[in-house]
């Protein structure tokens, strides 16, 4: 992955539309899917010459400090240059390394992820499961590896698809409407997904422009992440036609106060929890919008939020 901002990557893909399948992975896949586990790591009183000599050995660049799995600090190949520079290599590493250095968490998008590389710049950050221990460390070499790697399992099963596909899709024609609902909680992380995902099977089923497929994932999931984050709980439903995907989210408040400001880029309200977690990045509607034929959000205060969205469908085009 080069340094293109990544965010920007997400929401301009080439055509200013099109979703690509790398771009719905970098929603899907966490930072514990992609992060390098085990980390090599040193202790406080270590010092700076065996922190270099640990990095020769493992070809890595950036060494965080424990005790007892918590984290303490870091020691970057930049600290090391340093201390050759300055002369004090031999010092312990407590001394020159970067206390309190900003962490990800292992349940973190890798939107998230790739959001806080473009934000700090730093090559690498360790990563804190939910008890603050040290569980890995990730860098943008790591998030691209994770990407091909899952792209090339997806493509496999596609393949792997593909002649069962022909036959169903046929039998599909008959059933001409899907209609998916979940009740949504205020705070359910951990149920999210389920509409988008069973939607995505039945247009993969139908044999649907994967673009489209993709489009009307990241409306499904945006839709439900901010039921899940900004509302006290609702409805997430999907129409599946033959001729388009209808996505309704509905809430039962607080409500936007000013909608145009939330469909605004970066505008956000999220609290720090809801920013741990992943989310917060004011990107949710404007890509909901952007991955939409029609959308639209009305919002009362004291009475909720109801979202509309339509993406047209069409066929995947036959590659025989
Ligand atoms: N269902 C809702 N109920 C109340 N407020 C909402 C709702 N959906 C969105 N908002 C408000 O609109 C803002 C922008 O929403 P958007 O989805 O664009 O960003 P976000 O959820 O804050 O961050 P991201 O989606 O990038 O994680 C939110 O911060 C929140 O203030
Ligand atoms: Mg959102």
């Amino acid at each position: 992955m080069d340094n293109t901002p990544v965010l920007e990557w997400i929401a301009n893909a080439s055509d200013g539309r099109k979703v690509t399948l790398a771009q719905l992975l970098v929603y899907e896949l966490r930072v514990r899917d992609a992060m390098h586990k085990d980390p090599v790591t040193a202790r406080p009183s270590d010092s700076l010459r065996s922190i270099q000599n640990l990095m020769k050995t493992h070809r890595i660049s950036g060494v965080p400090i424990t005790q007892d799995a918590q984290l303490l600090g870091i020691i970057s190949i930049e600290d090391i240059i340093n201390a050759l520079d300055k002369g004090h290599i031999n010092e312990p590493s407590d001394k020159w390394m970067t206390s309190t250095p900003v962490t990800l968490r292992d349940h973190y998008t890798l939107v998230r992820a790739v959001a806080e590389f473009d934000r700090h710049g730093f090559g690498r950050f360790p990563v804190l499961d939910a008890c603050e221990r040290l569980v890995g460390i990730i860098t943008r070499g790591d998030i691209s590896n994770a990407l091909v790697h899952h792209l090339e399992k997806r493509a496999e099963e596609a393949v792997a698809h593909e002649a069962v596909l022909v036959a169903e899709r046929q039998a599909d024609e008959k059933v001409q409407r899907v209609v998916l609902r979940t009740p949504i909680k205020s705070g359910d992380f951990d149920s999210a997904g389920r509409v988008s995902q069973r939607m995505r099977e039945v247009l993969r089923e139908r044999g649907i422009d994967p673009d489209a497929r993709r489009r009307a994932a990241i409306v499904a999931y945006e839709a439900e992440t901010n039921i899940i984050i900004h509302s006290i709980g609702g409805e997430l439903r999907a129409v599946i036609e033959m001729e388009r995907v209808t996505i309704d989210a509905i809430d039962q408040g607080p409500g936007i106060e000013k909608v145009e400001l939330a469909m605004e880029e970066g505008w956000s309200t999220a609290g720090p929890m809801a920013r741990q977690l992943g989310f917060g990045a004011g990107m949710g509607l404007p890509n909901m919008k952007k991955c939409s034929d029609r959308f639209e959000v009305r919002s009362e205060l004291g009475i909720g939020t109801h979202l509309h969205a339509e993406i047209d469908l069409k066929k995947a085009e036959s590659k025989t």
